[in-house]
């Protein structure tokens, strides 16, 4: 049945928001594409009179993310007594999402932004993460040594999720021992993140991963080593440090951020690939476009749906419309990926595509400070898994693939595969 059948295009961006798209998140972007850049949702935020927009093409979506002076990533910046965030999330208890989230690089503005940005970019360089590389491809080479007898593996179980997850452990320091539970731990905070969706197991999570992160710093003061940790406890910029709510919660968002999106790349990817064979085909023969392949996956369907929430500073025109100060903005990446306007045939997987942008990663200051690694990570996992797994394919029919949402992001519960 077509989607447009069944509800208003509009109203469909909200179930994207919230996870009940199912597969028609295409089908809703493209028709809201039609209506216009930047579309009104139909719910007014709760206990305020402001207002919610999606944009829905790339041009307005770029000026979002990178307009500082009409937009901003923390509504306190607007007023510092707003309670904007917790309305739109359901949130009654803000003490623990305050110290995940709102002290977070994500959600904050500048100055404070780029002072806690310029600190930690001083770890997090692109030649650091090019310099992972042999520990990434031996992670992955272990990770399908253990299935390789087998002839079948659930490639989201056994390769897609702890990859990312024992690459950015392993960075951070933490134990091999413990990268179960850091899983599991943000796994229960992700679940409970979606837009207008509050689950009460998701603090205990919170409240757990944030225990343990300050232990492992406090460990970490007393003997330093060769991690990303340690380097961020020692790291000063002109008399500036991190400071310790600061560390923790910086060390939180490294290993959220890091590891559900990467893996959804490396799982939906496969998907993707599966899907179309002739793609497949071509990038069975010829290894080096791999990168680029990486790219389309990115711009065809990148992990986020949408970043973070924007707010106007300001009243501001955008896209013919009338955005008033306060108003809410989520530029949804993955429409802008398929806007028509910026690539040829925008709804056909192309891994020979030469793309001069997409959005995946966001734009502007809040651009994802581990793209890099991200990029070296999909690049190893796709390389290593066609040259061991070249006859791969897909063990269940393809109707029966199960997809998740978490975080307005879809990703996939399992992809049994044999090779
Ligand atoms: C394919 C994998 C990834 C995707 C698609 C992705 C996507 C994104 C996007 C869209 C943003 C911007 C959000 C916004 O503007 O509201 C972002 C920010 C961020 N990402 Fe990623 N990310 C990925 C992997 C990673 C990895 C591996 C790390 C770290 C190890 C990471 C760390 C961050 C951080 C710290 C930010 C906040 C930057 C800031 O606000 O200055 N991400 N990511």
């Amino acid at each position: 049945m077509n989607h447009s059948d069944q509800i208003a295009p509009e109203q469909g961006i909200l179930g994207v928001l919230s996870g009940k798209s199912g597969e028609h998140t295409f089908q809703i972007f493209a028709q809201n594409r039609k209506i216009g850049s930047v579309v009104k949702l139909p719910f007014p935020m709760r206990e305020s009179n402001n207002q919610a927009w999606a944009v829905t093409q790339l041009d307005e979506a770029l000026k979002v993310l990178k307009d500082q002076e009409h937009f901003c990533v923390d509504p306190k910046s607007i007023d510092k007594n707003s309670n904007i965030k917790d309305s739109l999330t359901g949130k009654s208890d803000s003490s623990s999402s305050d110290f995940f989230l709102s002290n977070s690089l994500n959600a904050i503005d500048e100055p404070d932004h780029k002072r806690l940005r310029t600190l930690v970019s001083k770890a997090f360089t692109p030649r650091y993460m090019e310099s992972l590389r042999p520990r990434v491809e031996k992670l992955a080479n272990e990770l399908l040594d253990q299935v390789q007898d087998q002839g079948e593996m659930d490639l989201v179980k056994d390769y897609a999720n702890p990859l990312p997850i024992n690459v950015i452990s392993d960075m951070i320091g933490v134990p091999k021992s413990d990268h179960s539970k850091i899983h599991e731990w943000s796994e229960g905070i992700a679940n409970g993140l979606g837009v207008g969706t509050a689950d009460p197991k998701s603090a205990e999570s919170l409240k757990l991963f944030g225990e343990y992160i300050k232990q492992l710093v406090a460990n970490k003061r007393q003997q330093p080593s060769d991690d990303l940790i340690s380097q961020l406890i020692s790291i000063e910029e002109q008399g500036d440090r991190l400071d310790e709510k600061e560390l923790i919660s910086m060390i939180q968002l490294l290993i959220f951020a890091g590891h559900e999106t990467t893996s959804t790349l490396i799982s939906t990817g496969t998907l993707m690939l599966l899907d179309h064979p002739d793609q497949l085909e071509i990038l069975k023969n010829d290894h080096s476009l791999i990168p680029s392949a990486v790219e389309e996956m990115l711009r065809y369907s990148g992990p986020s749906t949408t970043a973070g929430p924007r707010y106007a500073l300001k009243d501001v025109e955008l896209g013919g419309q009338q955005i008033k100060k306060g108003d809410m903005i989520f530029p949804l990446l993955k429409s802008a990926n398929r806007d028509e306007k910026h690539f040829t045939n925008s709804e056909e997987l192309d891994i020979t595509r030469k793309i001069k942008r997409h959005l995946a990663f966001g734009q502007g200051v809040h651009m994802c400070l581990g793209a890099p690694l991200a990029r070296v990570e999909g690049d190893i996992a796709f390389t290593t898994l066609l040259k061991r797994m070249p006859n791969l394919q897909l063990n269940i029919p393809r109707e029966d693939v199960r997809w998740k949402f978490k975080l307005a992001a879809q990703g996939l519960s399992s992809l049994p595969v044999s090779f």
